[in-house]
């Protein structure tokens, strides 16, 4: 059987191998909410315009909110010889209500059909990644003012190098959230404009009103050129930018919990309930969902990189290869989601082990600085020169093998005479955090009043939506 919807030219139906590699329905049905009410947006313009009959308009309006309460039911029969969800909900339509549904694409092409859906269906998925980061930051500023002075080893090389707070360490992905936040509101920015009625690529000499489909579908204008509106996927890339760009945020914290739930560090613990065991080894408890967290990221990249080579070679209007725009971008926009909600979950779960946190921080001369500072303080000595005395005086601890704080106050004098004994009051990693009170720093009261400051502007932000 040739095609109904473009069978006038041709007389037999596609070879089975054709079909395979043309059908997308299996990905775009997810595109069907976003469809339907483009479709009414479109139905109602045109009766409005006179175009189309109001009567007809009426019938579309009705049949295609029972083609929605169908799909949502798991009732719809989707066909894969309709190919794609705006040939099979206009093929339904048909079924329903007759000659009227043939009326619908006048004026309209697939072409800025599917830009349009897809426009909705990016920014619906940006919202609730929005929203799931909100979550995610929430989580993380309640734990940082639980543990606002809870002391940790701070790592450069991954080699301790200054006592900082807990809470300060999770506060630091806040702000990584706040600006991929950031991300997903500029480009749903630029996101936000209507391809609706660009038609195939060319405009139509149907006397449209792009203004009120725009309006209708919650964009702020229709797109301005015809050809661009079918033609870019910007608005893809963008968004699977800024999702590579949290994926990564998401998945350095992932490697974090590894690391820190393994036996050899254990300056955290995760629960059984995000955890698992193992099969053979009795003893094992298994960061998965950090793990997985991890894993995501390269799908989620993996998106990005392949939707670029998608469109790099392609001339302007549409062309087919970009049906291939959505798989990907549904997987890692899911992917992300999911990645979050785990995150957030972790970040409700942990258990820091304060103990072994602190004795951490006193191991490997993590003080070491601010002894140096204190020389450069309180002996005004040029800052390169108490480097060069503290490293004799670590040295020395290290020979005798105690942390800073033991080390005997003549040991320390025989390297620097002027040393007195208030010393010993910056050497402990209490007060090496304490001490850090710069803008930005790690200080306990920072943290507090950082953490405190971000729940206010979440609940803000929370009832303003
Ligand atoms: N399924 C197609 C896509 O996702 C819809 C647009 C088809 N347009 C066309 N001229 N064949 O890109």
């Amino acid at each position: 059987m040739s095609n109904k919807m473009w069978g006038g030219r041709f007389s037999t139906g596609p070879d089975a191998v054709m079909e395979e590699i043309n059908v997308s329905i299996d990905v775009d049905r997810h595109l069907y909410a976003q469809d339907i009410a483009a479709s009414k947006a479109h139905a109602a313009m045109l009766a409005g315009q006179g175009i189309i009959a109001a009567e007809d308009a009426d019938a579309i309006a009705r049949g295609l909110d029972t083609i929605l309460a169908e799909i949502e039911a798991g009732t719809f029969t989707f066909k894969r010889a309709l190919e794609d969800i705006h040939m099979n909900v206009e093929g339904r339509l048909a079924e329903m209500i007759g000659a009227a549904a043939g009326r619908l694409h006048t004026a309209r092409s697939r072409n800025d059909q599917v830009a349009t859906d897809f426009r909705l269906w990016v920014r619906d998925s940006i919202d609730a990644i929005d929203a799931a980061l909100g979550d995610y930051q929430r989580a993380l500023a309640e734990r940082a003012l639980e543990h606002a002075d809870t002391v940790m080893p701070g790592f450069t090389h991954l080699q301790t190098a200054q006592p900082v707070t807990f809470g300060h360490h999770l506060m630091a992905y806040v702000e990584m959230a706040a600006r991929d936040r950031g991300r997903f509101a500029d480009a749903r920015t630029r996101l936000n404009e209507s391809p609706l009625g660009a038609a195939a690529l060319a405009g139509t000499s149907f006397p449209l009103d792009r203004e009120r489909t725009a309006r209708a579908l919650g964009f702020d204008r229709p797109m301005a050129n015809s050809l661009d509106a079918v033609s870019d996927r910007d608005f893809v890339l963008e968004t699977l930018a800024a999702a590579s760009i949290a994926s990564v945020h998401l998945s350095r914290f992932a490697e974090e919990i590894v690391i820190w739930t393994s036996p050899l560090v254990g300056l955290i613990r995760l629960s059984d309930r995000f955890t698992t065991g193992s099969s053979i080894m009795p003893q094992k408890r298994n960061p998965d969902a950090a793990e997985l967290v991890r894993a995501k990221t390269g799908r989620i990249i993996g998106a990005l990189n392949a939707l670029l080579i998608v469109m790099k070679g392609l001339p302007l209007a549409y062309q087919k290869d970009m049906q291939e725009d959505k798989q990907g971008t549904i997987e890692a926009l899911g992917a992300l989601a999911l990645a979050l909600a785990a995150m957030t979950g972790m970040v409700r779960d942990l258990v820091p082990d304060a103990a072994r946190m602190k004795k951490a921080a006193g191991e490997g001369y993590a003080t070491a600085t601010d002894l140096a500072d204190w020389l450069v303080r309180e002996l005004k000595m040029p800052f390169r020169e108490a480097h060069h005395v503290t490293g004799r005086i670590v040295a020395r601890a290290s020979e005798a093998g105690v942390p800073l704080h033991r080390l005997a106050l003549a040991a320390m004098r025989e390297i620097e005479p002027r040393i007195t004994e208030a010393v010993f009051d910056v050497l402990s990693v209490q007060s090496s955090v304490k001490s850090r009170t710069s803008f930005g720093g790690t200080a306990p009261k920072n943290v507090r009043a950082q953490a405190r400051a971000w729940l206010r502007r979440l609940d803000k932000d929370r009832k303003a939506t």
